[in-house]
């Protein structure tokens, strides 16, 4: 059995209720970056095509809790969990929330994901691919700025 401190990261999409304007983005990074430097939650977000690509690190019950209230938000939909495991050690330890705006191509090769409208419940990675993916993506393009 994990002790309750044990680390998860946990991936998720979800498709925005309409295109996020910068300042929008700008806005809910800085509260999350306070938020999440406060409860030791790190982790990366990818915004393109209207979708969101979040990678969320920590222990519980701060991530659950995150997670609950992201998943009631209602400037995005469709919240769709990806992957969410245990593990031993961060790959974003010094991140509070990584963040890019990513085009279409960009976002496919991240992913390999169809936009979620078009393809519900297909997730063309599994997560361990995925997580390959992300973590190639995220030294080339993400900053955490
Ligand atoms: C795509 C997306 C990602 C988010 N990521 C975070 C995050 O990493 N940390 C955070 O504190 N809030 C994040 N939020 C904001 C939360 O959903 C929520 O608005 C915030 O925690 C304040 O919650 P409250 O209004 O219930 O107090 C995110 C919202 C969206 C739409």
């Amino acid at each position: 059995m994990p002790s309750p401190n044990s680390l998860f990261r946990l991936v998720y999409q979800s498709q925005a209720i309409s295109p996020f304007p910068a300042a929008e983005l700008e806005t809910l990074l800085r509260k999350a970056r306070t938020h999440n430097q406060a409860h030791h939650l790190t982790g990366l977000l990818l915004y393109g095509e209207e979708q969101f690509l979040q990678v969320l690190e920590g222990a519980n019950p701060a991530l659950e809790e995150l997670y609950g209230r992201i998943q009631r938000d209602p400037r995005h939909t469709q919240v769709r969990t990806l992957s969410y495991l245990p593990i031993s050690t961060r790959a974003f330890p010094d991140w509070r929330m990584g963040y890019a705006v990513v085009g279409p191509a960009e976002l496919k090769q991240t992913t390999g994901f169809l936009p979620l409208a078009q393809s519900p419940g297909f997730a063309a990675h599994p997560p361990a691919e995925l997580w390959e993916l992300l973590r190639g993506f995220a030294r080339g393009v993400a900053a955490d700025g």
